[in-house]
């Protein structure tokens, strides 16, 4: 054990073949003490380190799950929260890059949601009439105001069943922050546009009249995803208009028109598993971020498939990106010399609360 924790600098200028050979070695001195989870939008070079990989839903389901002592969270800020929420008490999670946030999640914070809950109770019973619903992609305290309202948190692989175990209980909705997922998920299940308004959080109200929130059956947060935002219906006709063979698979993130125009929509997991089990020598048009995507190509490749990133200019999840082998190798070496470095902790009182909506989900799911 050292005495102080590693600092980061001395990793900042190592080469990633160092930083891999570093990684491998620390992982097998902590003997199993430690589990690295990945998702699938990081870079190839962290990516091979995971021992799980998958979509939100999933290393939710592996950090629940997880007995490992050190949950080390290759992904972006609230899945690490999520891991820390839901795993036991001793156990710590990790995020290599502490500034690995998420833009999305960043577009709702709890006074701006309490301020819209306080609005639409000056027209609805909202206790009685709203249930709100969280995408995992948001801070802890938002899923901890769901807890505390009878709501739910939802995924972009589950938010079909959990709308529905939502309406069942309630015939409204409140849905933050990504209105896409919202929209296309609400689409899916037959709920007419006009039944579904759009919640601006700069505007009193939301920008809305108090017709359009009483007959609103979803009320989506104006929030959205800069990555999924650069895909647009015009990239398909174009595409298609070369190939007219090519088959378009968007995550919901993406707006309407693109979901609209494609043929199959689903969470990270879903698009690999439907491309990857997909007929060979087929060709793909994928909405999503660029790692996934270029590893999805190579996976498939052998089988005569094609698959292409859906946008002219490569856009991949910058605050995704933010976790390289250096910081990898930063969090393991220091797990190794007896150092917890960039540990994410829930207060207790926010993570019960979050819990409880996150209980909802997995239940629900
Ligand atoms: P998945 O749950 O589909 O992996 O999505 C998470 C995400 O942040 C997509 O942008
Ligand atoms: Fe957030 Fe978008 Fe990055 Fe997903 S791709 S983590 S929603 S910024």
């Amino acid at each position: 054990m050292t005495d102080t924790a590693l600092p980061i600098q001395d990793y900042a200028l190592l080469d990633d073949e160092e930083c891999n050979a570093r990684i491998i070695k620390a992982k097998e001195q902590l003997n199993g003490e430690c589990i690295i989870l990945g998702h699938h939008y990081q870079r190839n070079e962290v990516f091979q380190h995971a021992d799980f990989s998958g979509d939100s839903l999933k290393l939710s389901r592996q950090a629940a799950q997880s007995q490992a002592k050190y949950i080390v969270f290759c992904g972006v800020h609230f899945m690490a929260e999520v891991a820390d929420i839901l795993s036991r008490p001793e156990q710590i999670a990790i995020l290599p890059d502490m500034a690995a946030g998420c833009s999305m999640a960043d577009m709702a914070n709890k006074v701006k949601v309490q301020q819209c809950w306080d609005e639409l109770a000056t027209v609805l019973d909202v206790e009685n009439a709203v249930t709100p619903i969280t995408y995992i992609n948001s801070a802890a305290d938002l899923k901890a105001f769901c807890g505390s309202h009878e709501g739910i948190v939802c995924t972009s692989s589950n938010a079909e069943k959990i709308l529905n175990w939502c309406f069942e209980r309630r015939e409204k909705v409140l849905f933050f922050p990504d209105q896409h997922l919202g929209r296309n998920t609400g689409v899916q299940m037959d709920i007419p546009l006009q039944h579904m308004v759009t919640w601006d959080f700069s505007k009193p109200m939301g920008g809305l009249s108090v017709e359009q929130i009483k007959q609103a059956k979803m009320i989506l947060w104006k929030g959205h995803c800069s990555v999924h935002q650069a895909f647009r219906p015009e990239h398909i006709d174009e595409f298609k208009a070369k190939y007219p063979e090519t088959k378009v698979i968007s995550h919901p993130e993406a707006c309407f028109e693109v979901c609209q125009k494609s043929d199959y929509i689903g969470s990270t997991e879903n698009i690999l598993k439907i491309v990857k089990e997909a007929e060979p020598d087929t060709r793909w048009l994928v909405a999503t971020e660029l790692n996934l995507v270029n590893r999805l190509h190579e996976a498939c490749k052998d089988q005569g498939k094609n698959v292409h990133f859906m946008a002219p200019t490569l856009s991949m999840c910058s605050t995704m990106f933010r976790t390289d082998p250096q910081h990898l190798a930063w969090v393991l070496e220091n797990l190794v010399a007896g150092h917890v470095v960039n540990q994410v902790s829930v207060s207790q009182e926010e993570s019960a609360l979050a819990k409880q909506a996150l209980d909802n989900m997995l239940q629900a799911s």
